[in-house]
């Protein structure tokens, strides 16, 4: 469904300024297939879309997308693609659904099946209620699932979502998705979605690509990729009161962590050991039974998974957190309970995160 070898954007900004917003991404993507791509701000994931779609031509490099050459043939992608941009795409004045049928109508349908489509976009993004109110009248969160129906109204074979859940609330968001995953399978789709919300990467892609400075440092499952570039972590604190203190408890405890298959970088702070093994639920059962035997007390164990955001900082050594992403993007907490979550001040956000 897409291919692209070699694809390049540079921004000249002024003679002095050039931005190399991609560098030479190649990227496969088959019918069917619902591909997440991450990364942090500046990594070159809208400008990707944007020339996938034929909004801007590549400055090298080519692509196919839906069997078409989109330097040779845009015309061919543009009706076979729906895209729903960063921004909002519907204009103001108009009412929701008016605005959908008109969508509709700019891709060839004739006015019955425009409306047809828009009745059922409206039922199936929960914008049924909304349907005779101005577009500039709809919360942030309406809007954007009118941008989704207004992607979805030709029905197209390829979709492309730039972070289309960014700035909803957890509920809308999850609806959105449900939404969007049935439209998926009912139509067979394809799917290349951006996020800042991992959770929702690694819960929904079947792949995950990864980029930063504008190239693809990684292509797998978000299975596969934490497990072959994050790992688990076990962590496990000595008891205060067992028979032996914690200052000689927690390094025999560190010695029986270190014989865990893919033990490594054990560590002790205090009574707290620490350690990446291979499958951290499976060995602390036999972790706790040991440190019994020699007559330890294990207070508190952990298994930890690695998150995605794990798997971004084996990569770069830097951490999505700090790449100006909302505060409740990375690890998908609800962004409501945080009472600073919503605010803009930089210093703040970082705190928050
Ligand atoms: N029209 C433009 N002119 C000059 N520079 C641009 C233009 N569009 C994008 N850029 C630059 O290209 C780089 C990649 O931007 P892009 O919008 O693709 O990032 P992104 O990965 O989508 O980031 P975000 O997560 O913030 O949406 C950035 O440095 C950006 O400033
Ligand atoms: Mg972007």
């Amino acid at each position: 469904m897409i291919r692209t070898r070699g694809l390049t954007k540079d921004f000249v900004v002024s003679r002095t300024e050039t931005v190399h917003a991609v560098r030479g991404i190649d990227l496969d993507v088959a019918p069917g297939e619902l591909v997440a791509v991450l990364g942090p701000n500046g990594a070159g994931k809208t400008t990707t879309m944007r020339m996938l779609t034929t909004l801007i031509r590549p400055t090298a490099g080519s692509a196919t997308v839906a069997g078409a050459d989109i330097t040779s043939d845009p015309a061919t992608v543009r009706r076979n693609i729906g895209y729903v941009g960063q921004g909002n795409g519907a204009g103001h004045v108009q009412r929701a659904a008016d605005e959908i049928v008109a969508q509709g109508r700019i891709y060839g349908l004739d006015a019955g099946t425009a409306r047809r489509r828009a009745d059922d976009l409206l039922d199936a993004l929960d914008l049924r209620p909304l349907a005779r109110r101005k577009v500039s009248d709809l919360s942030g969160g309406q809007r954007r699932r009118l941008d989704v129906a207004l992607g979805l109204v030709h029905a197209p074979r390829l979709l492309f979502l730039d972070e289309p859940s960014t700035g909803l609330d957890p509920q809308t968001r999850a609806n959105l998705w449900d939404h969007i995953l049935r439209l998926r399978a009912e139509r067979d789709m394809t799917i290349v979605l951006t996020t800042h919300y991992l959770d929702e990467a690694d819960t929904m892609a079947e792949r995950v690509v990864v980029v930063d400075h504008g190239r693809v440092i990684a292509d797998d499952t978000a299975d596969g990729l934490k497990r072959t570039l994050a790992g688990d972590r076990l962590v496990l604190e000595v008891a205060d009161d067992g028979p032996v203190s914690p200052t000689t408890a927690a390094p025999q405890l560190a010695e029986l962590v270190s014989r865990v298959p893919g033990a490594r970088d054990v560590s002790v702070d205090g009574r707290t050991v620490s350690a990446r093994v291979a499958d951290a639920p499976a060995a602390v059962p036999g972790v706790v039974v040991a440190a019994s035997a020699a007559g330890l007390t294990v207070a508190t164990a952990q298994a930890i998974r690695p998150t995605l955001d794990d798997v971004f900082l084996a990569l770069t050594g830097r951490s999505l957190r700090d790449e100006g992403a909302p505060p409740d993007a990375v690890t998908g907490d609800d962004p409501l309970a945080d009472p600073t979550a919503t605010t803009t001040d930089p210093q703040t956000r970082k705190d928050a995160a």
